[in-house]
């Protein structure tokens, strides 16, 4: 049994994208396919170099996710390894993978609210820990994706079409047969700005809340993402679970400390992790991204995707 692969779906997903954009671009511009095409990869390539640049740089990141090709560029390069990760955590973290049972047991569904999911990693994530744990019943994962980038929502619904064809393929023509099944409401907003909601307790009564990588990604604006989760958490059910996984500096932790204090979250113990996808998944290789890894590393020889992590774990519940 061949469970899903991160960087094949990504893969598949990128190509597709990819094809898209050039055949456009061709046909705006006059210009062959394969010119275009090179464009299109170019542009991967120098969103790659200044996304790293960002994230080292100490200060908050300034990505340009509203453009095509630096979406490609976080799908390539990070998205399978935050996956990995988060597939990782709930591997070992009984205390969030048991309470997604539970609740799927008692309410046919689990209710998960997304923030900064637009890439779809925490999709990808649950849907492969999910096949492998092989739960005795299908568990239900409902997303509430909050994510100022709109335009994400179309590569979100490329994976979880990929998801669904792998099960489809590999497993039955019926949903009820497979594992999982997943749906997902895509909320374009931004996360450090409250003042466009009235009605919160409609949208926020959620399961679990997940914050991966986004502490880190909004931290100039640290004090109204605070004033957004206390608001949230005030609307969430008694024993909702809060995990945030993010690079693991003190800094990062000090501000959970106090948003979760500040929102009335108890959290447990951080646990810090470093490990990689070839350590922790002998399934997954880099090169099953295909022919967008090919083209990639042609031109740029330090395009591979990240494999490793240097981060840290919480879980927090509302109580
Ligand atoms: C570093 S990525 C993390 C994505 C994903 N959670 C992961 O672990 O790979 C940050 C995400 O947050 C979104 N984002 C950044 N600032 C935001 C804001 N102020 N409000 C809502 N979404 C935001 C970006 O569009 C991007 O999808």
């Amino acid at each position: 049994m061949t469970y899903i692969k991160y960087f094949d779906i990504v893969g598949r997903v990128i190509e597709s994208n990819t094809k898209s954009i050039s055949e456009r671009i061709s046909r705006e511009k006059g210009i062959s396919y394969e010119d275009a095409r090179l464009e299109i990869i170019d542009s991967i390539i120098k969103h790659l170099v200044i996304n790293s640049r960002e994230w080292a740089s100490g200060c908050q990141p300034n990505i340009h996710y509203e453009d095509p090709t630096c979406r490609m560029a976080y799908l390539y390069r990070i998205v399978p390894v935050n996956a990995n990760l988060l597939e990782y955590v709930f591997e070992n973290d009984a205390e969030i993978e048991e309470y997604l049972l539970g609740v799927q047991n008692k309410i046919g569904e689990v209710r998960i609210c997304v923030f900064g999911g637009g890439p779809g990693t925490e999709l990808l994530g649950l849907a492969k820990r999910i096949e492998k744990r092989r739960f005795k019943n299908q568990i239900v994962l409902n997303f509430l994706l909050l994510d100022e980038v709109n335009e994400w929502l179309e590569s979100w619904r490329a994976i979880r079409k990929e998801i669904d064809s792998k099960f489809r393929n590999s497993i039955s023509l019926n949903r009820n047969d497979w594992p999982l099944t997943t749906s997902g409401d895509f909320c374009a907003l931004d996360i450090t700005n409250i003042d466009n909601f009235d009605n919160w307790g409609a949208v926020f009564d959620q399961d679990i809340y997940i914050f991966s990588y986004i502490i880190s990604e909004v931290f100039d604006n640290y004090p109204q993402l605070k004033n957004f989760i206390a608001k949230m958490a005030a609307q969430s059910p008694e024993g909702a679970k809060f995990l945030f996984i993010d690079r693991v500096e003190k800094k990062w932790k000090d501000v959970i400390i106090d948003i979760a204090k500040n929102a009335g979250i108890v959290i447990s113990e951080f646990h810090d992790t470093a490990s990689s996808i070839g350590v922790v998944s002998r399934d997954e290789e880099k090169t099953d991204l295909g022919q967008i890894y090919v083209d990639v590393m042609k031109r740029y020889s330090k395009g591979n995707p990240r494999l490793g992590w240097k981060a840290f774990w919480i879980v927090g519940t509302k109580e």
